[in-house]
């Protein structure tokens, strides 16, 4: 079945770029996979480094205008686009599951939670305001006012190819900044279907464009052109340090949503069965490709047997398959490179001595795509790679430590310091335990902690920078400070 078979409005299924209004095809073409069966959905045009300039000049011309558009006329605009995102929502939920094979109710959930960052934005726009200071000056008044960065451009990656957007661009259009979005070249059919609605809901030209194609020349014309004031984005830990070093040449400032090793702290006065739930949720959310996914199950040792027979009885009944079927629990992974990465991690824990407790195989033969088995590992050592990395696959490993100070050690011992989980029902445990782990997030007794109004990013090598709420709004505006003098004679 095609893509445009799939869809209600076919008109939202676009393999062309977005610039200045205008749908612009590209040299060749990138191919785009379902990873479900690997097969080819769609070929996308490249338009490289010359589209990027098309696109960074028409962001800067638009600009002039759009950052005068008051907010709230903006925000009417966003709510246009919010309400046809939801009018579309099954459209784009099934583009999602096509493209990065997720599983297509959670695909549902994603498009919502993307579009509830357009409409908290929208709101959130009209709130941007500065203060009055006091000044040692005599006869003088200060006041700081926020105004719109500029031009952004935002690199999205293809694990939320929908949600991911919005968080940045639906704050950025709020304060008043004009947007070049590079998708990940393996889902560009989400982020080009948004741009349709976008066009659909009123967004002017040049205001929102989307750039497919060659990413280390895309990318390096949104790092490096002056015109660029700020580069947004989600993906590994080592991309982030390569557009970071890029940045620096225009000074831009750069907003960073990177990679993380999650610890999932299980207390012994948890609710066991509720952790177990926990830990499915974070875990085996798409895939395990998420960077607030739960990898390092840390358990107190006289819970911890209990723990792993919990998550075994669960881990095991998970049903991989193809994100459209009605009883699948976990989807494929985005290409076959990942099932070999996954699978060199778990097999490396074996050879160590760990134990799998469950799966701990590729399933790709035997399901036809690119599947990797849900699996628990019992046993192995804080220094293997499957403790160490961000395992962005279907794989979770459980260790012990008894002391609030070694479990807090053993949960910093990482560079990542994105999100994290603990699960308790001693309050004096969650102010220590809160305060002493080095992380951006922390869930008590919930597995999940995104939301449009709440600040999410993380610290060491997680990133730079909060998005969603008020701080996902700031971020996008730059803090000017006016003194008036000679105001009393
Ligand atoms: C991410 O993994 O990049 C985002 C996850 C989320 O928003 O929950």
């Amino acid at each position: 079945m095609s893509v445009t078979d799939r869809l209600d409005d076919k008109s939202l299924f676009r393999t062309d770029s977005f610039i200045d209004g205008q749908w612009v095809s590209g040299e060749g073409g990138v191919e785009v996979l379902n990873p479900a069966n690997n097969a080819v959905i769609a070929t996308v045009g490249d338009v490289g480094e010359a589209g990027a300039r098309k696109a960074v000049a028409a962001a800067t011309r638009a600009f002039e205008s759009w950052k005068k558009v008051s907010p709230f006329e903006r925000a009417r605009l966003l709510m246009n686009w919010y309400k046809l995102i939801h009018e579309n929502a099954k459209d784009l939920a099934t583009l999602i599951t096509l493209e990065m094979g997720k599983v297509n109710k959670e695909a549902q959930g994603e498009v919502i939670y993307g579009a509830s960052f357009i409409e908290w934005s929208a709101e959130e726009g009209k709130r941007v305001h500065g203060e009055t200071l006091s000044t040692p000056f005599p006869g003088s008044r200060g006041w700081t006012i926020r105004q719109p960065i500029g031009v952004v451009g935002c690199i999205t990656p293809w694990n939320f190819p929908n949600a991911m957007i919005t968080r940045k661009c639906a704050p950025a259009l709020a304060a008043g900044c004009t947007m070049v979005i590079k998708p990940a070249p393996e889902t560009p059919l989400s982020a080009l279907a948004l741009a349709e609605l976008a066009r659909r809901a009123g967004i002017p030209d040049g205001v929102f464009n989307v750039v497919c194609g060659d990413a280390p020349a895309i990318g390096g014309v949104l790092t490096s052109s002056s015109d660029v004031r700020m580069v947004g984005f989600t993906g590994s830990t080592a991309v982030g340090k390569l557009l970071m070093k890029q940045a620096a040449s225009t000074v831009k400032r750069v907003a960073l949503e990177l990679g993380g090793n999650a610890p999932f702290i299980v207390m012994d006065d948890a609710d066991i069965e509720k952790a177990a739930d926990g830990v499915i949720a974070s875990k085996f959310r798409v895939s395990g490709q998420t960077c607030v996914s739960a990898n390092r199950i840390i358990a107190q040792p006289a819970i911890a047997d209990k723990l792993v027979a919990a998550l075994e009885a669960r881990i095991s009944k998970l049903k991989a398959g193809d994100g459209f079927a009605s009883d699948t629990d976990v989807g494929p992974l985005i290409h076959m490179t990942a099932v070999s990465r996954v699978d060199k991690l778990v097999s490396q824990a074996r050879e160590q001595g760990a134990r799998i407790v469950t799966g701990g195989k590729s399933l790709a033969d035997e399901l036809g795509g690119s599947f990797y088995a849900p699996t628990l590992i019992d046993g192995a050592d804080p220094s293997l790679d499957v403790s160490c990395s961000e395992i962005f696959g279907p794989v979770c490993s459980v260790y012990r430590a008894e002391s609030e100070a070694d479990i807090i050690k053993l949960a910093n011992d990482t560079p990542y310091g994105l999100a994290a989980y603990i699960y308790t029902n001693d309050v004096g445990r969650v102010h220590r335990l809160s305060e002493g782990i080095e992380y951006g997030m922390i869930g008590i007794n919930a597995p999940m902690v995104g939301a449009a109004s709440t600040p999410f990013g993380g610290v060491k090598e997680s990133g730079i920078g909060r998005e969603g709420g008020k701080w996902g709004v700031e971020e996008f505006t730059e803090l000017k400070y006016v003194l008036l003098g000679g105001v009393e004679g």
